[in-house]
């Protein structure tokens, strides 16, 4: 579902991902950790293709990314949904506007879009915010805005970056019981983190740590470790 091979990334002289050799299969559901500027989101944005691969390769539900045109990039994103780190939804529409979108661009008729998208508020526990505009939320509501705009389209792939940032620990399991959820019914997870608590919780998921671009620990057979001296994620 997910092959990264020697994938590596840089911005002018500066090497934000080095190396990485790592793959999923569907349905799994990967964590992936490491401090700030650790090169999490420059991975992500290269598996949705919004940075394209230079060095090294990646495969995402099929798609070769390296040789992958531009034209084609919308027929990956329809497999592949992303929950930002900025959330990127539209202030200026209301909740349900905001998430009805993702699955009208898709052409989905009306009666479902909206069966889909009341059900989608009613799991993040939005339904009192349905019809206010996103801009007059609060960070928590609106990040919780932009993972219903993903899930909604029921993706094959879902990319989450640090999706629990702005929310206290009751809303933060809530989210990820959502994106377990997903999983269970088949969709291949990659959530970017710095909670260690939040991982810990799932110990049964895969774990990824970068540290300045590379993989330094890894809790399975499919990741490269580029440093042999860390075996094992919090070992
Ligand atoms: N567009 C860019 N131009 C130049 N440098 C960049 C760019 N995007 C990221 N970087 C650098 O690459 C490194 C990795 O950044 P990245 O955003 O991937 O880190 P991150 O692990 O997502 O961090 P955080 O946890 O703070 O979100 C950082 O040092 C950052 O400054
Ligand atoms: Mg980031």
């Amino acid at each position: 579902m997910l092959t990264v091979t020697n994938l590596s990334h840089n911005f002018g002289s500066y090497w934000a991902l080095k190396n990485c050799t790592f793959s999923l299969n569907k349905g799994e559901f990967l964590f992936l950790t490491g401090s700030s500027g650790a090169g999490k989101t420059t991975l992500l944005r290269l598996l949705y293709a919004s940075l394209p691969v230079m060095r090294g390769s990646a495969t995402v539900a099929g798609y070769n990314l390296k040789s992958l045109p531009a034209r084609k990039i919308p027929d990956l994103r329809r497999q592949v949904s992303v929950v930002f780190q900025d959330f990127k939804i539209l202030p200026y529409r209301t909740v349900y506007q905001n998430i009805a979108m993702a699955l009208e661009v898709r052409g989905f008729s009306k009666v479902h879009i909206d069966r889909r998208v009341r059900a989608v508020v009613r799991g993040l526990g939005l339904e009192s915010r349905i019809n206010m505009m996103c801009g007059e939320l609060s960070g928590g509501e609106q990040q919780r805005v932009a993972v219903a705009r993903s899930v909604v389209v029921n993706p094959k792939i879902l990319l989450a970056d640090e999706p629990t940032g702005n929310l206290d620990e009751e809303l933060a399991a809530r989210m990820i019981g959502i994106f377990k959820q997903f999983h269970m019914h088949g969709t291949t997870v990659v959530l970017a983190t710095h909670s260690s608590d939040i991982v810990r919780m799932h110990p049964e998921a895969r774990q990824l740590r970068l540290e300045h671009g590379k993989i330094v620990a890894a809790n399975w057979r499919g990741a490269e470790i580029f440093s042999d001296s860390i075996a094992e994620v919090h070992s």
